[in-house]
């Protein structure tokens, strides 16, 4: 047992470092150890704590929600104090059971008493927001702060599009909902690609990339960060009815317009079909499908009643729990870094690692993106870094744990100046930040992800050609290009190693049901550069026949739904390639056929109001937001958050605020209703009171 004195310094030690995290974490939003290491540190406090009372104090981490306001916010005190929620850190079934009995026996509950009911819902993993909604209209929006005091960002979350700026149906005197701000997962890979490619810092996770968005002083960084948010609880309410179980209240707030997550349930107990340990493990099974990070579950007693008589202990109601799931950021450590070659020749630098179990996974490799954001993070062989795997994303590096300064930072890694698969020379040209083989398809490397992007299912479609039998293809010299794939026999295939002749009669099938396909598949499988499925499908539409997207100008290909400059000049590229547009009467030579679709009209016939942008302020007299929206989009028009000189039309309505200011200081056309109605060829009279 050690001495006190060593105790009290462990002590002090501790709580120096949570104080020195909990400032990175919350008021920096500049994490540098993973929560797991967070919650390490904090559990090994508390444990201390427990077995020597004597020497906590009211200032201890333990004994307040941490944070603070940044310096530019304005201060706002919650009128009723944002606690947080013990956390159940058992990520087995056993979290749920210890919770249950615990509230039962709080609760004096008895074997012969039935189930308590509970609200079990999502744990987000984002940044905790008071929404103040005063007579029906957003007021006032806070950050958490330290639980007490928080900032006011009301300027920020107003730009987050899924927060209502009027609540339906309600007038209450107060009403303050209480949530998460959060970013998507596809929303947070755009937005790192972005920055990737500007060079720019990069984000760790979703949710430092939401708190940071969420805490600019400047709102118009806020409108460019895709946020999210679902609201959980209550703060202060005046003037309002609270419903008397929890779900029933997430309902009513659903019904006002605000987002509440679907997946959640009302629980009987912790064991039996309906109980907590079911809906652990089935948000658990599917928490990699899920569009967002979500750290755990919670659960919450569903009757306020017995929320009341539970009460709080200190910092947490003794009537809710978080329930955790394994950590989706891990420390290891970087045994060496190697490079991978994609299908469009890009080198990857990848970091074996010592492997970790990382959310639900054991990982051996991340990502490291590229040279520049290797360098930006400062990694080196031998380190030891935060790797995060979340989702069924690729695992990347996101940090490394305690980096040199940037000054004393000496790389032990470089980009080889050739490639390691085909030694062709590597380039990078001017203001792009990936390196790439200059080998083309003379590259194994390229040859091969050619070919599985080809094959894959969402392309035309190739069962049976995976990874390891392109690797015998390419190797073997079988195969150097797509049309070849067809123009090897069953004989071929069946004398390379390991294959059977029924396999091989399987793949020669594989190949003829592969022939049989769509443009936008095809058009998919060719591996144009931006060209993913999505574009695939806008130009298989718009162009109807592959010759003329083939013949297309950039200027025609602009006109194409969502494709810019880049994608069109990707394009065209291809195609100016003759051996691509070799590959392509190739392919068609062997068989390989789709349906043909006429083109659609001109873009004008078909969509009136394609290529208009909108932007939709106020309130209409009988039109919803969500409605309007929809109209126009209907017919090809876009609706866009702010007013720019690019906005075609600004369609108002009753207290339109800065926008319309903003659209006639530019000189913009406005609508009203009736105007909108008029420009979409719609009857005033087809329109049932989309607001009430
Ligand atoms: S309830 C008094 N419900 O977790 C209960 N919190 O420690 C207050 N969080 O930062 C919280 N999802 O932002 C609650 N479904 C959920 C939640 C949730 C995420 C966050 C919350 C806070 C922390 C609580």
């Amino acid at each position: 047992m050690p001495n006190d004195e060593s105790v009290a310094e462990r002590i002090a030690q501790l709580r120096e470092q949570l104080r020195h995290h909990a400032h990175q974490y919350y008021t920096l939003d500049a994490p540098q150890i993973p929560d797991a290491e967070y919650d390490r540190l904090f559990q090994a406090l508390e444990a201390l704590e427990e077995a020597h009372p004597e020497l906590r104090t009211p200032d201890s981490p333990t004994q307040r929600v941490l944070g603070q306001v940044l310096e530019g916010f304005t201060p706002v005190r919650h009128a009723v104090p944002m606690l947080s929620i013990r956390t159940e850190t058992d990520t087995e079934a056993t979290g749920a059971l210890a919770f249950d009995a615990r509230v039962r026996r709080e609760l004096g509950l008895t074997e012969s008493d039935p189930p308590v009911e509970y609200g079990a819902e999502l744990k987000f993993d984002g940044l905790a927001i008071n929404l103040r909604y005063e007579n029906g209209l957003l007021v006032q929006a806070a950050t958490r702060g330290d639980g007490e005091v928080g900032e006011d960002v009301t300027q920020n979350i107003r730009t987050i599009r899924q927060i209502p700026h009027r609540l339906k149906g309600t007038r209450a005197e107060v009403l303050e909902v209480r949530g998460e701000v959060y970013m998507r997962r596809d929303d947070f890979d755009k937005l790192n690609e972005r920055q990737r490619e500007s060079g720019g810092k990069t984000f760790v996770n979703p949710r430092n990339a939401a708190a940071g968005a969420v805490r600019q002083l400047d709102p118009n960084i806020t409108v460019q960060r895709p946020l999210s948010f679902f609201a959980y609880g209550l703060g202060d309410v005046k003037g309002w009815a609270v419903p008397p179980t929890h779900s029933a209240m997430l309902d009513a707030l659903q019904a006002m317009g605000l987002p509440v997550s679907d997946e959640r349930m009302v629980a009987q107990g912790a064991d039996g079909p309906n109980g907590l340990v079911v809906f652990h493990q089935t948000i658990g099974a599917k928490r990699d499908q899920l569009p967002f990070d979500i750290d755990g579950i919670v659960y919450k007693v569903n009757r306020r009643d017995l929320q009341e008589r539970l009460g709080f202990v200190s910092r947490e109601p003794r009537w809710a729990v978080a329930h955790k799931y394994p950590a989706q950021e891990q420390l290891t450590q970087v045994e060496a870094i190697d490079i991978q070659v994609g299908r469009t020749g890009k080198l990857t630098p990848v970091a074996r690692l010592k492997p970790v179990f990382v959310g639900g996974v054991t990982v051996t490799n991340a990502t490291l993106h590229n040279l520049f954001e290797l360098r930006r993070k400062r990694v080196r062989v031998g380190d030891t870094v935060i790797v995060r795997r979340a989702g069924d994303v690729i695992p990347e590096v996101v940090s490394v744990v305690s980096a040199v300064p940037r000054a004393s930072y000496v790389p032990n890694f470089r980009m080889p100046r050739h490639c390691p698969i085909c030694q062709s020379t590597v380039e990078r040209e001017p203001g792009e930040m990936n390196h790439r083989c200059s080998g083309g398809l003379f590259c194994a490397a390229q040859r091969k992800q050619a070919l599985l992007h080809f094959a894959q299912r969402r392309a035309v479609e190739i069962e049976g050609l995976g990874e390891k039998l392109v690797d015998q293809l390419v190797d073997g010299g079988l195969v150097r290009t797509l049309p070849e794939l067809y123009k090897m026999g069953v004989a071929k295939l069946a004398a390379l190693d390991r294959m059977a002749d029924k396999s091989a009669q399987n793949i020669v099938s594989a190949l003829e049901k592969s022939k049989h396909t769509t443009l936008p598949r095809f058009l998919f499988g060719l591996g144009i550069r931006h060209v993913g499925e999505a574009t695939a499908k806008d130009l298989a539409k718009h162009f109807g026949k592959i010759d003329a997207l083939m013949d297309a100008t950039e200027e025609q290909l602009l006109a194409v739904n969502d494709v810019g400059p880049i994608v069109a000049h990707s394009i065209r590229t291809f195609f100016d390639q003759p051996h691509n547009r070799e590959v392509v009467e190739q392919l068609r030579a062997v068989g390989i056929t789709w349906p043909e679709h006429e083109p659609a009209q001109t873009a004008q016939e078909a969509l009136p109001q394609a290529g208009r942008t909108f932007v939709l302020t106020g309130t209409l007299p009988s039109l919803g937001r969500e409605e309007a929206k929809a109209l126009i989009e209907a017919q090809g028009g876009k609706v866009a958050g702010s007013v720019s000189k690019k906005t075609t039309y600004v369609v108002a309505g009753a207290e339109a605020g800065s926008k319309l200011d903003k659209a006639q200081e530019l000189g913009l056309t406005i609508l009203d209703q009736d105007g909108l109605l008029a420009l979409l060829n719609i009857d005033p009279g087809s329109i049932q009171d989309g607001r009430a």
